[in-house]
């Protein structure tokens, strides 16, 4: 099939159900509350939706451990409400991808099930190891969420691979059954009418034979040794032969530590791409080395080098998947803007990525310009990460240091419910709340921002329908300004007659800037700013402006 690509104009908006609305009263979001708000997530400008695990789930990782990858969890409704949400979807022009997390399973799968049995087929789904007689474990490789990647199964009496919480299991890929499995799940997603996957570490999905130590990489040992491992793009290929390339449907692979060169080995548009796009994570990393737990000040050079890198990386060949935030990272107006300038640096650090060549994501309450989280006792963390964190990671600092670490690392700080009103909970449900509303939801919410133009939901608005009005953003080359500045981040998209010019100050204080070399603002228009009193050559605290020429 001629592979449509039809996402490359569009702007996705990425649903972590338990926390977006709940639509029965049980305190937990469900799909009847998506099917609420799918007006709403239309009205930003979005015409798509991700939406992350929706299948039946223990829990234990907040539905990436799947216990059933063909149906949908009751507690968001089941199957029934999602075909509802899909159709919904569809009737407004909007596409649906869906969460695929095949490099591992629940252990509460009955394929896991089964495998500790060794009941054929199952026998050899998952990296089953027997122990070693000197009572190592098979290898040195560290878990990315909690202690080894390996946990002892008592009925098999075998250690099984785990590269995330003990409760998933690592899926042995090189296993053509297991493979066939995938390819099952996909079918049968796709012919109900889903547009394609967001694929959970699929980069993570081919082990090195043998299971070698890890001998290079201290900070987490074994992700070198797996990441982009020996039948990846096999793997890959053969996924896209077999099902993908007979749908019109998209794909993004989620790629920690991936390089653009390494990403068009992938998504080269010229040279038989196997996945449509690549979520890489070093836009992510400029307050932190690795993971948001290691945090460090922000630094706009490092956000800058990442972006251009990028940008300029994937040029003509790839095409870029755009984001600031997700369900995997604290809210970034409480990283590189500032909740003292929030609805400033909101909006600025909104126009910073939307007007980048790629394909844009929203993370609900991104939106609104939601912060992070703080509260005053770890234990009311529910992230397993974070809790394995902090039980065994810091330990010997003083207690307010090991709760500020979670603070600035926890994905518990953006996993809060979305604040939809000032009512109780936020309006998020009239029960009791999954986990806790930010306290600041009678400041920070949906309805206080739907009708007042200054807000930072109104910008997004504008800011989504300018990007797709303008061909410059969706086709143009892109130049870099003012590089070496660690407060200012300027870039220009242009293309045929077509120009615009982005300035965004990473400052909370006035800055001076120069218009670049070759651009006249006096033919220019403001075709977006987030402060209406601005001096020209003055940029106030976190200021943006967008000027186009045409
Ligand atoms: C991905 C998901 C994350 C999940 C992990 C394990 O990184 O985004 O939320 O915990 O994979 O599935
Ligand atoms: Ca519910």
């Amino acid at each position: 099939m001629d592979k449509k690509q039809w996402y490359k104009d569009m702007v996705f908006y990425q649903i972590w159900p338990r926390s977006f609305k709940d639509g029965n009263g049980d305190g937990m979001g469900d799909l009847l509350g998506v099917y609420e708000k799918l007006d709403y997530i239309k009205s930003l400008g979005c015409d798509g939706i991700w939406f992350s695990p929706l299948y039946p789930s223990p829990g234990v990782d907040c539905g990436y451990d799947i216990s059933d990858y063909m149906d949908i969890a009751e507690e968001f409704g089941g199957m029934e409400a999602f075909k509802k949400v899909l159709d919904g979807a569809h009737e407004r022009n909007m596409k649906v991808i869906m969460d695929l997390v095949v490099n591992h399973t629940s252990t509460e799968h009955e394929w896991f099930k089964k495998s500790r049995e060794r009941i054929e087929p199952y026998t050899d789904y998952y990296i089953w190891r027997p122990a070693k007689p000197n009572g190592k474990l098979p290898n040195n490789w560290d878990s990315l969420f909690e202690g080894k990647a390996w946990a002892w199964d008592e009925v098999r009496q075998e250690y099984y691979m785990h590269l995330f919480a003990v409760q998933q299991a690592d899926l042995n890929m090189d296993n053509p059954l297991v493979r066939e499995e995938v390819k099952k799940i996909l079918r049968y997603w796709l012919d109900m009418g889903v547009d394609g996957f967001r694929e959970d570490v699929v980069t993570f999905i081919s082990k090195p034979e043998g299971l070698p130590d890890d001998r290079i990489m201290p900070a987490s040992k074994g992700i070198n040794m797996y990441n982009h491992g020996p039948h990846l793009h096999e793997y890959l290929e053969e996924f896209n032969n077999d099902v993908f390339s007979k749908y019109d449907c998209m794909t993004l692979a989620e790629a920690p530590m991936v390089s653009p060169k390494v990403a068009l080995k992938y998504i080269d548009e010229t040279n038989n791409p196997v996945l449509d796009m690549m979520i890489q994570f070093s836009t992510q990393e400029a307050d932190c080395f690795f993971s948001d737990f290691r945090h460090m000040p922000f630094s706009l050079r490092k956000y800058k080098k990442a972006l251009s890198k990028w940008q300029n990386g994937l040029e003509g060949k790839g095409w870029n998947m755009l984001y600031i935030e997700n369900h995997d990272h604290p809210r970034i107006v409480s990283r590189y803007g500032s909740e003292k300038f929030r609805v400033e640096s909101a909006k600025m650090l909104a126009v910073a990525y939307l007007f980048l060549k790629g394909t844009p994501f929203v993370y609900q309450g991104q939106e609104i310009g939601m912060t992070n989280w703080y509260p005053s006792d770890p234990s009311l963390y529910e992230d397993v990460q974070t809790r394995w964190q902090y039980e065994n990671v810091a330990t010997n600092k003083p207690p307010q240091k090991r709760l500020e670490r979670l603070w600035y690392g926890s994905r518990d700080s953006a996993r809060t419910p979305v604040q939809w009103d000032d009512s109780n909970n936020a309006g998020f449900t009239t029960g009791t709340p999954w986990f806790f509303v930010n306290d600041n939801y009678k400041e920070i919410n949906v309805a206080s921002q739907q009708n007042d133009d200054n807000s930072v939901l109104n910008f997004y608005r504008k800011a989504i329908k300018l990007r797709k009005e303008l061909s410059c953003v969706r086709n143009g080359n892109y130049v870099e300004y003012n590089k070496n500045s660690s407060k200012l981040y300027i870039y220009s998209r242009e293309y045929k007659n077509q120009k615009v010019l982005v300035v965004c100050s990473f400052s909370g204080k006035n800055e001076h800037w120069k218009v670049p070399n070759g651009f006249d603002l006096n033919n220019s228009e403001l075709i977006l700013g987030n402060y209406s009193n601005s001096e020209l050559n003055v940029l106030k605290p976190y200021e943006t402006r967008v000027y186009l020429w045409k």
